[in-house]
């Protein structure tokens, strides 16, 4: 049946969500967007530097037209994110005078900017990523150093939290992180989260990123971290799904004259195979995961065009670059495994 979506394959497991900016509500971008999927992410629009660009302008354009598309086509709205290392403007961190704030000051900011954000939107965005990626990349080191650290100490992981739940009761509160399947970072991301509940923080889940490629995870990578999490009793989201066709570079560098960047049929097999893993996986885990996200809509665009290597294509999602269902999509939707 041509008329299915993915949403409506997996209607008895989890909603099916995307990451969405403002070239996706129109045009064929979004007859695709609303035939596949029933749940959205703004990609950028809702991150402190787009949305609270300086201290008394908020710019809520994008980020209004997006909820405002989901609740006409009945779409659930994830939020993403409110308090992250990156993408802040940098008056958070100065006063007038461009001396650095005091605690109580940052504290009070954010305070002020998630209450303000997370208050427009009440009712309309059900689950929001309040604490991206906080736990550092270095495997020795825990937490991850940033100016919010820096100047107000770890108990603003807490107050995150605290600041969303007291504006909207009713919203889901994730920690979102990335690599959250390696073992060395899943044991940090469960003792951060665990200190959080056991605290007694309003923390509902955890959102696992899913910035994968044909290399990893291997399933049992992946089916102990679910494992794991899900012993803390809370909802496990996969909120920023993509499978790249290369490996995973550490440095961020310029494309070299002569590399090759085409989905080759044997890079595509690898693809379709860990595709057909990965939802396997989920399906099997379904009573503990509650919502998959892809991150970006189909091949044409994609975050993974600029990163790690600039200007190199790649071709980490379900549809191609003419939008079309690629056979990875068929092994997605086919449950005889
Ligand atoms: O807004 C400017 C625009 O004015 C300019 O013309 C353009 C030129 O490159 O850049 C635009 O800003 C870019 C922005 O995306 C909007 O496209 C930034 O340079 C670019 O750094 C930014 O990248 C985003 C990235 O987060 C920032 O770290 C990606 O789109 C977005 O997909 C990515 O998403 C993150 C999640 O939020 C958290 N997890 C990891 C994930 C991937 O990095």
């Amino acid at each position: 049946n041509n008329t299915k979506g993915l949403k409506d394959y997996y209607q008895e497991f989890f909603p099916i969500g995307v990451a969405v900016n403002g070239r996706s509500l129109a045009g064929q971008e979004a007859h695709l967007l609303l035939q596949e999927f029933n749940s959205i992410t703004p990609e950028n629009a809702m991150k402190m530097e787009v949305i609270h660009p300086r201290k008394l302008e908020y710019n809520w354009a994008l980020a209004d037209s997006i909820v405002a598309f989901a609740q006409k086509n009945r779409l659930r709205v994830r939020g993403h994110t409110l308090l992250w290392h990156e993408q802040v403007p940098d008056w958070f961190f100065l006063d007038d005078q461009g001396a650095p704030v005091t605690k109580d000051t940052l504290l009070k900011r954010l305070k002020d900017h998630i209450t303000t954000v997370v208050g427009r939107y009440k009712g309309k965005v059900y689950a929001w990523d309040v604490l991206n990626e906080a736990i550092d990349d270095n495997p020795k080191q825990f937490l991850r150093q940033s100016k919010w650290l820096e100047i107000a100490g770890e108990e603003i992981l807490a107050k995150a939290f605290e600041y969303a739940h007291e504006v909207d009761p009713d919203a889901l509160l994730f920690y979102n992180d990335y690599n959250s399947e390696r073992p060395e970072k899943r044991e940090r991301i469960y003792r951060l989260v665990k200190k959080l509940v056991d605290d007694g923080v309003p923390i509902h889940g955890i959102g696992l990123q899913g910035h994968w490629s044909i290399f990893e995870p291997s399933t049992s990578d992946l089916e102990q971290a679910l494992e794991r999490y899900a012993s803390l009793g809370l909802q496990l989201h996969f909120t920023e799904l993509d499978v790249s066709v290369y490996p995973w570079e550490k440095e961020r560098r310029r494309k070299r004259p002569g590399e090759i960047d085409a989905l080759t049929p044997a890079l595509e097999e690898k693809q379709i195979a860990q595709y057909e893993m990965i939802f396997s996986v989920f399906r099997k885990y379904k009573s503990h995961i509650t919502s998959v996200t892809f991150w970006n809509l189909s091949d044409r665009y994609s975050w993974l065009d600029h990163y790690p290597v600039q200007g190199r294509k790649n071709y980490p999602l379900l549809f191609d670059r003419n939008l079309e269902r690629k056979k990875a999509y068929y092994k997605v939707v086919d449950f005889k495994n």
